[in-house]
């Protein structure tokens, strides 16, 4: 499988890595070529990294590291995305992090999906800090990644990617169900920095 990683920030550069690390086939791709490049080379070979619409094109999974607010615009229209599994990974927070940009009677994942049409948008990660990406600060500890999609291939793709990174991926239902997904993903951000918890913080759902 292999697997493009949109974007080289907080979370793009953290998938690389941990994705790097096992071994994974991994395609950065970024607008800003000379950051794709730096990170690439501190990982050795085994990385590739192209523009954007490249990226995509070779993968057989986008994870989009993006703002909410720039992903539509940074994959619409490129032609490799006909029966893609894109993973959005967003949080459609405001710009002071305490509030939803949108939500209750649609989502960020349902927005994306209704944009980009022939993708197969999968939810993932979205409550999981990139202090959290690499295993080392998991150590003995479970930590589920929520997963909603309505594609059931596209869903076992990404708990297969969450899986190879040492998370549990949990079913969470049809792409729809992001609208619960992401609030959740916004009450982390306020235990994790507004209430004090720290970014090694993430929900879990028990069975009691
Ligand atoms: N940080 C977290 O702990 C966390 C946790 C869960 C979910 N998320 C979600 O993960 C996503 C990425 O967050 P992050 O913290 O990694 O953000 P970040 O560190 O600010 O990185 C954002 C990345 O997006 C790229 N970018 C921004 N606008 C773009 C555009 N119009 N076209 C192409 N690339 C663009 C930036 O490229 P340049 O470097 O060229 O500006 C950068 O590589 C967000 O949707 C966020 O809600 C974040």
């Amino acid at each position: 499988m292999t697997i493009a990683v949109i974007g080289t920030g907080r979370m793009g550069s953290g998938f690389v890595r941990e994705l790097v690390s096992r071994g994974a086939d991994v395609v950065i791709g970024a607008r800003d070529a000379a950051k794709a490049e730096a990170l690439a080379s501190e990982l050795g070979a085994k990385v590739r990294v192209a523009d954007v619409a490249s990226a995509v094109q070779a993968a057989d999974v986008v994870l989009v590291a993006l703002p909410y607010g720039a992903i539509a615009g940074a994959l619409q229209g490129l032609k490799g995305l006909a029966g893609k599994v894109v993973v959005d990974i967003s949080n459609p927070i405001t710009d002071d992090f305490q509030g939803l940009l949108l939500g209750t009677t649609t989502s960020a994942a349902e927005e994306i999906q209704a944009a980009l049409p022939g993708a197969r948008v999968v939810k993932a990660f979205n409550t999981i800090f990139s202090q959290l990406l690499p295993a080392s600060a998991r150590e003995g500890k479970s930590v589920q990644v929520f997963v909603a999609a309505d594609d059931a291939a596209a869903k076992s793709q990404v708990q297969e990617v969450a899986r190879t990174l040492g998370f549990e991926p949990v079913d969470a239902g049809p792409l729809r169900n992001s609208r619960f997904l992401e609030p959740v993903g916004g009450m982390n951000i306020h235990f994790g920095f507004f209430l004090g918890w720290g970014p090694s913080t993430a929900p879990a759902w028990v069975r009691a």
